[in-house]
């Protein structure tokens, strides 16, 4: 939008900082043009009451013109590229993977040899978690970022990084890497500064010399990791002060009501678009935005930050998209895509923490009807905006499903989550899972759950017990959840180890450092000769990977699985059933039907629900994934146990 006071601030902007010049710069001023006002109204928001608030919107255009200069002709040529295709993302053919490098490939340069592992499995997008150096031992899985510009020497260097960005983009995989914006490891160069008295750098994160604050924010803020780090501020000894750190002590929090703050992340954003790297998944995000009497959660300013590091993105790197990982309740993750808008305006992609609990409480139960109701209750996204669907990943499980569905569901809330808890730590009489609480708050009662997909769903008590059905259901349990991921809508991301059953692996215990956060329980490192019985028939490996391998390869032919609002609910008289159908706007492209029987007995559909939506017309229907026939003449089909079927019609 042409406004004057930001047109002419830009064009001093610009004389001021002796703007480059020449044919190629033509693109960044178009976006520069196009994005300012936004920006500039943006900023003006947030830091307008700041006496140097020119000069600080001055140093943030430079850092996006001096990035640009940088970005790659390769990379400027993808921008355009992706400009022109804006929907790139939201495609069928993209399935991803989450990992440790360390876990997965012990590091870089051998991640090089596994993208052969992952091909063969149909992944084309691969999120390794963070990479950047962090301290040696307080470090929460790489989430304490010491040094953002620099690799961790245990995941290898920057050039192992730079080779397998070169070879992920020869063979069309999109590579995700994290960076943590909410806050900074306690060793991190600033917070050194602050330690040391310097204010400049006290100012960049929450640091106040006595309670009085501290006591009046964390009246109303929960608490996130309440066992291992109760409260949100911790006592630096060096300074006698008190820094805010929301997670873990040595996690601390960056203030955003800092305008130097914001530069350097988006400086630091710019860093990796132009390292190559297609996705950047924003940590924490919805912890941006502190504010004495409020959560500290969600707040309007944190999705403001979220629009000013797009609109600054777009700028200078518009082929990059982020991932907002907001794991709140359902109404609040929508947000991260931006409201008012029809392309997202904060993030391109959000995780469907609800979906992925939702899908849990299913396996619980046997029952879909909290799946259906929560579904139901999910917002209907932006157009340009895609949902991360996911089973597992590297964190807890959050029953972050609202009251409101789980009461019209027909349960007690507090008494359902709590037999959700119960149920995947193993101490529920029917549950062969075999998680662990996490989180538990004893002043609320809260839990979270821990644990290996696989174990979650059995299999790791089914083959104590050598029970060959308990492993079956097992089996066919991971394959439903995996086969719903792929189907629902969104980029499904899986988790290294889900697709040959990995199980929970205690050795975390021996360590003083991970001990005390049970994540690790599911954060494995691999051992690649059990990975190789994925290609011996009848082993547990062979039998999940051959099917998610199937399920990825069909979902990847069907244009009605690219993620683009066209998804309809089907209400089927039967608890145990969950229906959608899926379907193209345009061109006679076939509609999918998806029904899951998550019951360990079959279960009958009836048909005359989805005929009343104008389905199954053909007097035969196909499975996708079995190939078999069904025919539509009788009045109900059976869905057979922890099973989905794909049906083309
Ligand atoms: C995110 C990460 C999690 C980490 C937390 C704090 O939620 O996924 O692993 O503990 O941020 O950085």
């Amino acid at each position: 939008m042409y406004e004057q006071i930001s047109h002419s601030l830009l064009n001093d902007i610009l004389t001021q900082c002796k703007q480059p010049k020449g044919e190629d710069w033509q693109h960044f001023y178009t976006r520069l043009g196009a994005n300012f006002y936004a920006i500039h109204s943006l900023f003006q928001h947030l830091y307008g009451q700041r006496e140097d608030f020119k000069a600080q919107l001055g140093r943030l255009v430079t850092v996006l013109t001096q990035q640009y200069a940088q970005r790659a002709a390769h990379l400027r040529a993808k921008d355009l590229e992706r400009e022109k295709n804006h929907d790139w993302f939201m495609q069928q053919k993209w399935v991803g993977m989450a990992m440790y490098c360390q876990g997965f490939a012990g590091n870089l340069a051998n991640m090089r040899e596994k993208l052969p592992y992952l091909q063969e499995l149909g992944i084309n997008l691969v999120h390794i978690l963070p990479i950047c150096d962090c301290p040696e031992q307080q470090n929460d899985g790489g989430y304490a970022v010491r040094d953002f510009r620099q690799i961790d020497a245990r995941n290898g260097s920057m050039a192992d990084l730079e080779q397998l960005i070169a070879a992920m983009q020869q063979s069309d995989m999109l590579l995700t890497l994290d960076v943590v914006v909410n806050h900074t490891s306690d060793e991190h160069a600033w917070a050194k500064q602050a330690k040391l008295g310097d204010q400049q750098y006290q100012d960049y994160y929450y640091m106040y010399p006595d309670r009085t604050i501290p006591d009046m924010f964390e009246a109303a803020m929960p608490e996130v990791f309440p066992e291992n780090a109760p409260g949100s501020f911790t006592l630096n000894p060096d300074t006698g002060k008190w820094v805010m750190t929301v997670f873990n002590q040595y996690q601390w929090d960056l203030n955003y009501s800092n305008p130097a703050v914001l530069i350097e992340m988006v400086d630091i954003i710019l860093f990796w678009a132009n390292k190559g790297v297609d996705i950047l998944r924003l940590d924490a995000v919805a912890f941006l935005w502190k504010k004495i009497g409020s959560s500290c959660q969600n707040e309007r300013e944190a999705h403001l930050i979220l629009q000013l590091l797009k609109d600054c993105c777009q700028v200078t790197a518009p082929g990059v998209i982020f991932i907002a990982e907001a794991i709140v309740a359902p109404i609040e993750i929508i947000k991260y895509f931006g409201e008012d808008a029809i392309n997202a305006k904060e993030c391109e992609i959000a995780y469907n923490a609800t979906f992925m609990a939702l899908l849990w409480d299913a396996v619980a139960t046997k029952q879909t009807v909290l799946l259906t109701r929560g579904v139901e209750d999910l917002p209907e996204k932006l157009d340009r905006a895609t949902w991360l669907n996911y089973v597992r990943c590297h964190d807890d499980i959050g029953l972050g499903f609202s009251d409101r569905a789980i009461i019209a569901a027909g349960f007690e809330p507090v008494s359902h989550r709590r037999f959700l808890v119960d149920y995947y730590t193993g101490h529920y009489p029917e549950s062969n899972a075999r998680g662990f609480a996490f989180g538990v708050n004893k002043k609320t009662g809260d839990a979270r759950i821990s644990g290996a997909l696989a174990s979650l769903a059995g299999l790791e008590s089914a083959l104590a017990n050598q029970d060959q059905a308990a492993i079956d259901n097992a089996v066919l349990t991971i394959v439903l959840l995996h086969n719903l991921i792929m189907s629902f809508g969104g980029i499904p991301l899986l988790y290294y180890g889900d697709a040959v059953g990995t199980l929970n692996n205690d050795s975390y215990l021996q360590d003083e450092n991970k001990m005390h956060d049970n994540r690790w329980v599911h954060r494995p490192t691999l051992d690649w000769e059990v990975l190789a019985l994925k290609n011996e028939a009848g082993t547990v490996q062979q039998r999940l990977f051959s099917r998610i391998k199937q399920l990825i390869a069909i979902r990847k032919e069907i244009s009605a699985f690219a993620d683009l609002n066209n998804r309809e609910l089907i209400a089927l008289d039967n608890p145990h059933l969950f229906a959608f159908y899926r379907y193209v706007q345009t061109g006679m492209h076939p509609k999918v039907v998806v029904i899951a029987n998550f019951d360990t007995a079959a279960q009958s559909a009836p048909l005359q629900a989805f005929r009343q939506k104008g389905l199954f017309k053909t007097p035969v229907l196909t499975e996708l994934y079995s190939g078999q026939t069904l025919p539509t003449d009788k009045d109900s089909i059976e869905i057979p146990p922890l099973t989905a079927y794909w049906l083309s019609t």
